[in-house]
């Protein structure tokens, strides 16, 4: 049984991901029946189906997704619904060049240990009486278990894994962490990680693995990458710095190899903040993006902590910001490493759509403006060239 529409208007039928080879479509409210995905492809004069896809829906929000898609196709999007049908159209992106080596996921911002939502702490899990599990949790899980499912073998998760720094919140990222024993992991501090709730606790090994907070910085090499994953986070401090991490990033980035860069904090595009949260000053972003630049200009650069979806170029450097994994949008990155290239992708969490959907409407309903980004912001390949 589906919960009562939220008080505001449903987010529309969109394409969320579009890819080479798969898309997702999203909805914020549809009756309760069968969902019918339809996409017609144009190549070479013709328009033939060429994915389809039915699913039982409860009502209310949802996604559904095709792949083994062609790539650089123009598709023709039908989704139909008990009483209704929307078209859409999309292409799906150019093949990053060369064979694929390996996936890996992101997730962020969960907040382990949060207990509400929104610009006055008003809003609240709806489901809560369904679930034995807080909400903050329930989306770690699905992402990472979507993730998974999707073929990550690997896992960067890019701090806020807890909302404060304090036993119970480690005890539930522990609890997290086990129930996925075969995905290896990578962690990295954010703020919330750090602050001053029980300032001083060391950060603890997280599970039965012992999953250390990375303190500076660390590297994974994968088939055709190195993943970084560096600490950016100031104890006490909702802004972020790299003074710890700096050198060593470099260091590590100086490789044969294309480099994937994890930090917790975005980099601010200009002298003043002109959003919150605070991020990376722009000074240390310039001389960083600079020096990364030069030590491998293979790069791609990613934060969290912003909770919305971003890309553009810093100084020569691709740099994605990835929306929260606990609030809308409720996503997790994918990154799919190619011989010349590395695909990302931004995949809203299906198990959490009820929730994400509610908390779209945070800020007044400015947030679910504000965090998604534009398709190509959350969906992009980069060639090596
Ligand atoms: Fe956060
Ligand atoms: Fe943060």
């Amino acid at each position: 049984m589906s919960l009562p529409r939220p008080p505001f208007t449903a987010s529309p039928v969109q394409v969320w991901a579009v890819e080479d080879r798969a898309i997702q479509v999203i909805w914020g409210h549809l009756p309760e029946g069968p969902v019918t995905l339809e996409a017609r492809g144009s190549s070479g004069g013709l328009n033939r189906p060429i994915g389809h896809v039915t699913e039982h829906h409860a009502g209310g929000p949802g996604l559904l997704e095709l792949d083994a898609l062609p790539p650089s196709t123009e598709l023709t999007l039908e989704l139909s619904w008990r009483g209704g049908t929307r078209t859409l159209t999309t292409r799906t992106d150019d093949p990053t060049p060369g064979d694929e080596l390996f996936r890996f996921a992101t997730i962020s911002d969960v907040h382990l240990g949060a207990v509400h939502w929104g610009f006055l702490k008003t809003m609240i899990d709806r489901q809560a009486h369904l679930h034995d599990d807080p909400y903050p949790l329930r989306c770690g899980r699905a992402a990472l278990a979507e993730a998974a499912a999707w073929g990550a073998q690997l896992l960067v998760i890019k701090g806020d894994l807890v909302q404060h720094r304090n036993t119970v919140n480690f005890n539930q990222a522990g609890l997290l962490i086990d129930e996925f024993p075969e995905l290896p992991m990578l962690l990295i501090p954010g703020n919330h990680d750090v602050d001053l709730v029980e300032s001083d606790m060391a950060l603890p090994l997280l599970g039965q693995r012992q999953l250390a907070y990375t303190q500076s910085a660390a590297a994974e090499d994968v088939p055709g990458a190195r993943v970084i994953v560096a600490n950016s986070a100031i104890p006490g401090a909702g802004r972020g710095t790299l003074e710890t991490g700096h050198e060593q990033i470099l260091d590590l980035a100086r490789c044969d190899r294309p480099v994937f860069v994890a930090v917790h904090h975005h980099f601010q595009r200009y002298g003043t903040m002109t959003h919150w949260p605070p991020g990376i000053g722009k000074a240390e972003a310039d001389r960083f993006f600079r020096e990364l630049h030069r030590a491998n200009p293979r790069a791609l650069v990613t934060s969290g902590h912003s909770h919305r979806n971003r890309q553009r170029l810093h100084h020569g450097v691709t740099f994605s910001e990835v929306g929260s994994t606990k609030d809308w949008p409720g996503v997790w990155g994918g990154y799919v490493v190619h011989e010349g290239g590395i695909r990302q992708t931004v995949r809203k969490t299906r198990a959490m759509v009820e929730w994400h959907e509610y908390s779209r409407g945070a800020v007044f309903g400015a947030w679910g403006l504000w965090s998604p980004g534009r398709p190509g912001e959350r969906c992009f390949s980069l060639n090596w060239g």
